[in-house]
């Protein structure tokens, strides 16, 4: 062989070697689904409880009324929408089946539905429509908000152990088929008819999400088949998640206050047919868990669920400082936020969840880091290629590009230079969890009189970190050290908050 040729050979390994060095880092253990990373991104959005207990004043609804009881006098979904869009929200949930049985679309699976009563039937007689759920719908698509459903599975106007002393003879008395294997089939029926809903120009409609609440206040004992369930929502929304206290796709986070756990992982051991844990698991998740269910962070805007007279929404000041412990948390926002009798959203609703607005944005709306400045890491992803994995892929604003280092390294760190001196007081910070959640212990330090100081300790990271400081910190360059990692971490983002001085 020729001394030509041996070179050649040589050049041809080292670049072999090298290309080999810049591939991207391999998945760590279980990673979301794009349904999943999708439904992080939506991150606040609302629940909307709203149905026959609106009218009697219940939460539960054992009363148990004829439709008749449905009587929404100025009923406006649009203008739903619209409140939800101006107020920040990215999507919307509603109980399209409560416990109490009545459903608000046009169902062929009962007589217990809105369209059997009054209300509907004067709307049928104007040529309007009266399936409540795809009116919503309607108003999603039209605003531009993603649209979810809730469908109880614990159902009272099926449940043998509740009373339904009221509807008896009637046409609503039908067969009390909760705790046997005939109500799966129901609320598969159920189930399936939401999810092939149609507009009435015939278009599809597209969910991001379904709840199936674990809730139940009764005696009988069902076997849910959740694995039949989750393939009806496969196969017909392969977009949408499906929440329930395990999973499969969103898990409950422990409590309905909207508080996510300081140390938040993505992953839990849990099925959706084994007993949702008790303690801090749901909050906490484990690290490195069998399946990848990330927490939502749920809790109501007034006391109840449903709306009554005597409540009031609470204030912008209180949903500020849960946004920071739920979204801040890298758990999604899903806020309950009742329509009331007229079928309308509340002025003083939309008046706290403005003053919210406005403190979120002008918390979030003082960035400090722009894409030009200068940033360095303690090392980065080796390589022909520096700029694919470099410390600039932290603020370049992708959600597919990050900062990381060899596959041998668990730590490490990024510096900003802020270019002035500023007034700090928080920062946001997002692990690329496409990939795995990796991340287990990291500091946010600010150069204070020619040292660092820490000013936020964080365990795990996650999806999303908000951290407001509770006093400003005047500094000029801030830093982010990954203290402890699983495998190599890989920074998406990376934002200080705060104004120049
Ligand atoms: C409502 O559903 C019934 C069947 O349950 C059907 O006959 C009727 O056409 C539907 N009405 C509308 C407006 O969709
Ligand atoms: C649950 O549903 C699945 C899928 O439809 C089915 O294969 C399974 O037999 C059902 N399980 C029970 C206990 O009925
Ligand atoms: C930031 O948000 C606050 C509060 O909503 C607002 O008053 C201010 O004009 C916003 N500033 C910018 C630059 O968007
Ligand atoms: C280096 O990586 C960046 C980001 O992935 C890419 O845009 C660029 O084309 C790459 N350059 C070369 C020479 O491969």
């Amino acid at each position: 062989m020729a001394m030509k040729d041996i070179s050649f050979l040589l050049l041809l390994t080292g670049f072999l070697y090298l290309a080999q060095a810049q591939s991207p880092p391999a998945a760590y253990l279980r990673t979301p689904t794009q349904r999943q990373l999708d439904w992080f991104r939506t991150e606040y959005y609302a629940f909307l409880h709203f149905g026959p207990n609106t009218f009697t004043d219940e939460e539960w609804g054992r009363s148990q009324s004829t439709p008749d009881v449905f009587n929404p006098t100025g009923l406006d979904t649009d203008q739903w929408a619209k409140a939800f869009v101006d107020i920040g929200m990215k999507g919307m949930i509603l109980t399209a089946k409560h416990h109490d049985g009545m459903c608000l679309w046009n169902t062929s699976t009962t007589t217990y539905k809105v369209g059997n009563g009054n209300w509907a039937k004067q709307r049928a007689a104007k040529g309007l429509d009266f399936d409540v759920v795809r009116m919503l719908a309607a108003s999603a698509k039209k605003y531009g908000l993603r649209f979810g459903v809730y469908l109880s599975p614990w159902d009272i106007h099926r449940d043998p152990a509740m009373s339904k002393s009221q509807l008896k003879g009637t046409i609503f008395d039908e067969p009390q088929i909760f705790g046997t294997a005939a109500y799966n089939d129901l609320y598969t029926s159920q189930l399936t008819e939401l999810v092939t809903m149609k507009l009435a120009d015939g278009s599809a409609v597209n969910l991001y999400e379904v709840w199936l609440d674990g809730a139940s206040g009764s005696s009988t004992s069902m076997q849910f088949n959740f694995t039949r369930f989750r393939d009806v929502l496969r196969t017909h929304q392969p977009g949408a998640v499906m929440w329930g206290d395990n999973g499969p796709d969103v898990r409950y986070i422990g409590n309905e206050n909207g508080i996510a756990s300081t140390t938040n992982w993505h992953t839990i051991n849990l099925t959706p047919d084994q007993p949702l844990g008790s303690g801090s698991l749901p909050g906490t998740g484990v690290r490195d868990g069998k399946n990848f269910v990330p927490a939502e962070a749920n809790s109501r805007l007034r006391p109840g669920w449903f709306w009554h007279a005597n409540e009031k929404p609470t204030s912008g000041s209180d949903l500020f400082s849960r946004w920071l412990q739920g979204p801040g948390r890298s758990a999604p926002m899903l806020l309950d936020v009742p329509p009331n009798k007229m079928g309308l959203i509340g002025q003083d609703d939309i008046a706290a969840l403005s003053d919210f607005k406005r403190l979120r944005e002008g918390f979030l709306n003082r960035t400090l880091i722009t894409p030009g400045l200068q940033i360095s890491a303690s090392s980065v992803r080796s390589g022909a290629n520096a700029t694919a994995y470099g410390p600039s892929r932290a603020i370049d604003g992708s959600v597919d590009t990050y900062w990381t280092m060899d596959d041998s390294q668990m730590t490490g760190s990024v510096e900003v230079d802020l270019g002035k001196n500023c007034a700090v007081d928080g920062v946001i910070v997002q692990e690329h969890i496409a990939l795995g959640q990796r991340i287990g212990g990291w500091t946010f330090d600010a150069m204070v009189s020619g040292s660092w100081k820490t000013v936020v300790t964080g365990t795990s990271l996650g999806y999303k970190r908000v951290e407001k400081l509770s006093s400003a910190v005047q500094t000029s360059r801030v830093r982010l050290r990954i203290t402890q990692s699983n495998a190599v971490p890989l920074v998406q983002n990376i934002q200080v908050l705060g104004v120049s001085v």
